[in-house]
């Protein structure tokens, strides 16, 4: 049973940045994308023994942590990937900037799929770079991609920053949805640089990499953590695959511009245990996440409140389309943030196509989602 720890004093973004985001402390914050629940043991023991070592000094990569994250791509993905192929990095976001430096020039045009994770357009928008918006079509209930408005962009986009499985939607991509895309991007010469950090939390379906894609494995950058997975964000531990060593040499150019050089001590044990013993740790997870999902599902549901949960076939962020609630984008957040108190992301940082909808991070307790809940309830009764 996964239980919410209290997180007070450890400094964290969801809680401690929840006044300034939402303007008082006195709401649920349901927000950013870490979980409230424990890291697996093996983490947790990792790091204990590691801080117990007095030196936190400058620290390398060790074989141990390739073999780890080779290992982890085979088993859970079936990708053989070779370890001369990653590139440690502090963050899948810095990954993705050094990514659009290296392939791209200021001017170019780079594709991306809204609503989408902010970072995906606030990065190319500051490197200069033209947004090329492949928006997502929502159509009975789901997203689906528009193919020809995608190839009629992909002929002129440099790069393609694919979210794969997609944040917000929650969307884990079809073999032929995959495959459609890397056609085309083939076909016009785009790189994709595919951020699937939410890879290991799909539901009853299996991830694909992009990376493992024979025909795209040499024309793609696949940036990856277990960050997500197995709650260690914090550690800013994360990695790019480029199995193609003259994309690999570029992208190191301009990561090693940055000035990085080594790794984080804590990271790199932490990402090695978690790799190496979380399997189980982390099919529990799956299921507890699951159960949440539900749940929120059947509570709408069951009290007739006109919020719409899209399926959720990966991460713990559930998209929630609040449009039949009859609000402007304002109205909406006052409704959540003020009369429930919930502090959910507002669908609007998402990009337009986010008008109406809000996200809900469900990586807690079913005890505080019962809390939400009842507070989302009382608060739409009120209304009616
Ligand atoms: C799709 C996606 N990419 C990247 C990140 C952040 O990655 P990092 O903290 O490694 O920069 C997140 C966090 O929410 C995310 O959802």
């Amino acid at each position: 049973m996964f239980r919410a720890v209290n997180r007070e004093g450890t400094y964290t973004t969801k809680y401690d940045d929840a006044k300034k985001k939402f303007g008082t402390d006195d709401l649920m914050p349901l927000w950013v994308a870490d979980m409230d629940v424990a890291s697996p043991l093996c983490v947790q023991e990792t790091l204990a023994k590691r801080a117990a070592h007095p030196v936190y000094g400058y620290t390398v990569y060790p074989p141990r942590y390739y073999d780890a994250i080779q290992t982890w791509m085979k088993k859970r993905f079936d990708w053989s990937i070779e370890q001369g192929w990653i590139v440690p990095c502090y963050g899948v976001v810095p990954s993705m900037n050094f990514a659009i430096e290296a392939f791209s020039a200021a001017g170019d045009s780079i594709m991306i799929q809204s609503p989408i994770y902010p970072p995906f357009m606030s990065s190319v928008k500051h490197k200069e770079r033209k947004v090329l918006d492949n928006t997502l079509v929502y159509k009975e209930g789901a997203y689906h991609i528009d193919f020809k408005d995608f190839e009629a962009k992909a002929k002129e986009a440099k790069l393609f920053l694919l979210c794969s499985p997609h944040n917000p939607s929650a969307r884990s991509w079809n073999t032929d949805e995959l495959e459609q895309m890397i056609a085309l991007c083939r076909k016009h010469d785009v790189l994709i640089i595919a951020d699937e950090i939410h890879a290991d939390i799909v539901y009853d379906k299996l991830h694909h990499s992009v990376g493992s894609f024979s025909e795209m494995m040499q024309h793609c950058v696949i940036l990856n953590a277990p960050s997500k997975t197995f709650n260690i964000a914090g550690l800013n531990t994360s990695y790019a695959i480029i199995p193609n060593e003259h994309l690999r040499k570029r992208y190191n150019v301009e990561q090693n511009k940055s000035g990085i050089t080594n790794g984080n001590p804590f990271g790199i044990e932490a990402l090695m245990s978690a790799y190496e013993e979380g399997d189980l740790w982390l099919e529990t997870l799956k299921k507890h996440l699951k159960a949440n999902v539900l749940y929120v599902q059947d509570f709408l549901k069951e009290q007739q409140i006109p919020i719409t949960s899209l399926p959720v076939e990966a991460t713990f962020l559930m998209w929630l389309d609040c449009s039949a609630l009859g609000f402007t984008q304002d109205e909406l957040k006052t409704f959540f943030f003020e009369k429930a108190k919930l502090g959910l992301n507002d669908g609007r940082s998402f990009g337009d196509a986010g008008l109406g909808f809000m996200r809900l991070n469900v990586g807690t307790s079913r005890e505080v989602l019962e809390v939400a809940m009842s507070r989302l309830n009382k608060a739409w009764k009120e209304l009616v």
